[in-house]
């Protein structure tokens, strides 16, 4: 094509250059430049309805990776825009799928768990109203069977709350600074009670120094609680040490247990939301499975992160690092 272009404005040349008019010359020249734009829009149009095509194809799902988006040499710059934009987006709408996957799952779950203290309730209550209501040996006990379930509601539902507002960027902090000791001090004398209900010994090795450290007493209170509730319920006997180490600039807080101790293949998954590894005891000992899930997320707003270590039939270790 461009010999024959080539050809022609020498022929051109010839033309005016020996006998040609002027006028012939340029109405020569005009057909040439016509010409020219003929085969470039030509050109440009063949490139357009491959370009097309190609969204076509996007839009109906006929590409399965950015590779197979091919234009020709001359649309390179193009071709790689339009491989990153598909990228991007392919990356998008996996990202909307997983999040819907995960939406479904916890509703599921939620249904599931808010069945299980309503069916129990009703069912003592009914068993009642049938007539162990006038059955003194049993009427306190279902009683407090279903006053127990209705605990339990209770819980998940303040767990859902919670959970609710931390996903939704909710959660309001206000940060200080506040005494680890008396911190600890309170917790723990709030909770003794309960680890010697069950003949547990529950300890906090008190600091050489105390330290002020920085971050929300109430929400980190509540991370706390869980750890130490967790220990206590999961704990059939010995002890649960609290203790704080300082590393440099932060505090290592550590809740140990000599409970059962968590499997390997379950450590990576208990801070999930619902994650139980024994579904039946964590909710008959009150559990939510949703405690290390807000525990996680709370640290998280600290710049923390909650670690656990744990060995099957020894006890768990969980801790976190706070600024002082
Ligand atoms: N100290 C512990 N010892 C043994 N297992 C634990 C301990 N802490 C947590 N777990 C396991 O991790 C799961 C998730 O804990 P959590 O989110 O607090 O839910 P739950 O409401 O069941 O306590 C628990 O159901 C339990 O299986
Ligand atoms: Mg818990």
């Amino acid at each position: 094509m461009i010999a024959i272009f080539v050809l022609f404005f020498i022929l051109l040349w010839c033309v005016s250059e020996g006998y040609g008019s002027t006028f012939l010359v340029l109405s020569l020249y005009t057909l040439a430049f016509l010409l020219l734009m003929v085969i470039t829009s030509y050109k440009r149009s063949k490139e357009l309805s491959l370009i097309s095509h190609t969204i076509n194809l996007i839009w109906n799902d006929k590409i399965s990776k950015e590779e197979d988006i091919i234009l020709p040499e001359t649309l390179h710059f193009l071709e790689s825009e339009i491989r990153r934009m598909y990228g991007r987006m392919k990356h998008d709408i996996e990202y909307l799928r997983k999040l819907e996957r995960v939406r479904t799952e916890f509703l599921g779950n939620v249904s599931h768990e808010l069945k299980t203290p309503i069916f129990a309730i009703q069912g003592f209550l009914e068993t009642l109203l049938d007539g162990a209501m006038d059955d003194k040996k049993v009427n306190r006990l279902f009683l407090e069977k279903a006053g127990r379930h209705a605990g339990n509601l209770n819980n998940l539902v303040s767990d859902l709350i919670d959970i609710s507002l931390i996903e939704a960027g909710e959660m309001r902090l206000s940060f200080r600074y506040f005494s680890l000791s008396n911190f600890t001090n309170e917790i723990i004398d709030e909770q003794a009670p309960f680890a010697a209900q069950k003949g547990l010994h529950l300890l906090f090795t008190p600091m050489v120094k105390d330290v002020d450290v920085y971050g929300d007493k109430a929400k980190l209170k509540q991370v706390m609680n869980n750890l130490i509730q967790n220990a206590i319920k999961y704990t059939e006997e010995g002890s649960i040490t609290v203790s704080a180490a300082v590393h440099g600039k932060q505090v290592r807080v550590v809740v140990k247990d000599t409970g059962p101790g968590i499997a390997a293949e379950h450590l990576p998954r208990i801070f999930e939301r619902f994650y139980r590894v024994d579904r039946a005891r964590s909710r008959a000992a009150g559990g939510t499975g949703l405690g290390l899930a807000i525990a996680k997320h709370i640290l998280e707003a600290h710049e923390s992160k909650i670690e656990v270590m744990s060995t099957v039939g020894v006890g768990s270790e969980f801790s976190f690092c706070l600024k002082r």
